[in-house]
């Protein structure tokens, strides 16, 4: 029986893939099914891979992604546990359809949603009490970065995002700069790896807990191409993928670092 992602193996690298909105029942059940042929016919990773689809895709995707041990995960979830808000999903209900994780705090609900770095702590706090392990999502936009404020900006969303529950094992960081999602663009390898660095920092300081373990992701046009070179830099402890996770072989084409 494989271990379902985030329990024992607390400190392997994730590959998770973040449909966002994407995907009619059939193409989502296509992409599934194609991924799962390919991890189960790949062998042995030393990863796991999370696969994030839209809600209306959860519950019919469960099944082919759990017999590949592929982990199931959503992209939000309310901060309430259950009540009067018309078109949101619990964390509860995450679980009930067969999620162990859920992605909080992305740069598309902070910007589309007004979602602020409190909203997030309290997202995660409900969503760690419901069992799910938590991607936190932080990043700064260009003008932050062009500023040469955005080692600052990161560390003071990641304070507050921060929940008081949870722990290195079921808490990851994806670190997404905003202006390399869906662009094209990344940010250099020393860039990536200071803030990574200063994530772990922040993080230790925040909840004065250990760090050894905690994983950090970095987000933001990672493709099969240059997946080598962003997993390959120091702190940088797997990917979050957008774009490149819609298509079965290209996103393998990332997880495939992790191969042999
Ligand atoms: P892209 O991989 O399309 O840049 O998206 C990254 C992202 O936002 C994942 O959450």
């Amino acid at each position: 029986m494989t271990q379902p992602v985030g329990s024992a193996a607390a400190a392997r690298p994730i590959v998770a893939a973040n449909w966002k909105m994407n995907g009619m029942r059939r193409d989502g059940r296509d992409l599934a099914q194609g991924l799962a042929r390919l991890k189960l016919a790949g062998g042995e990773l030393a990863c796991d891979i999370i696969v994030c689809p839209p809600v209306t895709l959860l519950f019919e995707l469960r099944d082919v992604l759990q017999a590949a041990a592929i982990a199931l995960g959503g992209q939000d979830c309310h901060d309430a546990e259950k009540g009067a808000h018309t078109g949101d999903i619990s964390a509860r209900m995450l679980v009930d359809c067969g999620c162990h994780h859920v992605i909080l705090g992305h740069s598309e609900r902070r910007a589309n949603h007004g979602e602020t770095s409190e909203t997030v702590a309290r997202k995660a706090a409900t969503a760690l009490e419901a069992g799910l392990n938590v991607i936190l999502c932080v990043g700064e936009s260009e003008a932050d970065r062009d500023t040469g404020n955005a080692l600052d900006v990161v560390g003071d969303q990641l304070k507050i995002s921060l929940p008081v529950q949870g722990s290195t094992k079921d808490i990851v960081i994806a670190y997404e700069p905003v202006w390399a999602i869906g662009t094209g663009r990344i940010p250099n390898a020393a860039q990536i790896g200071k803030m990574h660095r200063h994530i772990r920092e922040i993080y230790k300081a925040t909840k004065s807990g250990d760090v050894n373990g905690l994983r950090v992701l970095y987000g933001g046009s990672v493709n099969a191409e240059n997946a080598s070179d962003i997993l390959s830099i120091e702190g940088v402890d797997g990917a979050l993928v957008g774009g490149a996770s819609l298509s079965a072989e290209k996103f393998w084409g990332i997880c495939a670092h992790y191969g042999e």
